[in-house]
């Protein structure tokens, strides 16, 4: 059952968006050749609390950290470690919190130093199809355009959609119904309507879509060890248009 949100509700989810994005600035700028991303997940856990908001991933199923950190070929998922940047990883962030009742959830995927032509084209194209989404977030459209939309700009570059994870409804819980892939036919699907308010999230592959956790039951990895890029905002539909929440 999908659950839509009133504008009061909407703003307050614009207040934990705004503080993932702003735990996010503070990360981007930290991002560098040498940092592990350990200290990463210890920075976003001091900026949440510092903004008196819980981070939304530890404890998650189990999840013992705040921050998912995922390198090169790693999709989502990437756990913190001692692992430190070396020029031409691409690092994708993913950082939610829960504050005042309700989530915000959020990444980015990160260049360290200079990145190799198609690394750059990847992240590139794998954000230009989160904006193509949240252009459909209208009450003109429905559910399954934000997937198609994505879906169409990525292979239209020669990418692939991972099939594996999807987006998500997100509000009370940090994932409610319905859920949001990043892949099908335009046109299917529940008609959006005001108050509901999704995490938009394409994983996109530069190779072949297949993904597998690793043994530490987290880190899912492409199979032909490609690299992969992650964008993601939670984004609300309003009377007028889209409205993204994860935003300074
Ligand atoms: N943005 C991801 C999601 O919505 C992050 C979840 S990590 C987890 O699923 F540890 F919380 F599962
Ligand atoms: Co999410």
């Amino acid at each position: 059952m999908v659950v839509v949100k009133t504008p009061r509700e909407i703003s307050r989810m614009r207040d934990a968006g705004r503080i993932v994005a702003e735990v996010l600035a503070v990360l981007r700028e930290k991002v560098c050749e040498g940092v592990t991303t350990l200290e990463l997940n210890r920075i976003a856990e001091s900026e949440a609390a510092k903004r008196k908001a819980k981070t939304a991933f530890k404890g998650y199923s189990g999840y013992p950290y705040s921050l998912c950190c995922s390198v090169n070929e790693q999709v989502v998922h990437g756990m913190p470690g001692d692992r430190s940047l070396v020029a031409g990883d691409i690092l994708s962030i993913d950082f939610g919190v829960i504050y005042k009742e309700f989530y915000g959830d959020a990444a980015v995927t990160l260049p360290v130093g200079r990145v190799s032509a198609v690394a750059q084209r990847l992240m590139t194209v794998t954000e230009e199809s989160l904006y193509r989404a949240i252009d459909c977030m209208t009450v003109a459209h429905r559910l399954s355009d934000v997937s198609n939309a994505v879906q169409s700009h990525v292979e239209m570059h020669g990418f692939s959609v991972v099939r594996d994870f999807v987006g998500h409804g997100i509000g009370r819980a940090l994932h409610e119904s319905p859920q949001v892939p990043n892949f099908g036919q335009p046109g299917r699907g529940m008609r959006l309507k005001p108050g509901i308010v999704l995490a938009i999230e394409p994983m996109i592959n530069e190779l072949g879509p297949d993904v597998k956790v690793l043994d530490d039951g987290w880190t899912a990895v492409t199979t032909d060890g490609g690299l992969s890029a992650h964008f993601e905002h939670t984004v609300a539909v309003t009377d007028n248009g889209p409205l993204v929440l994860t935003t300074l």
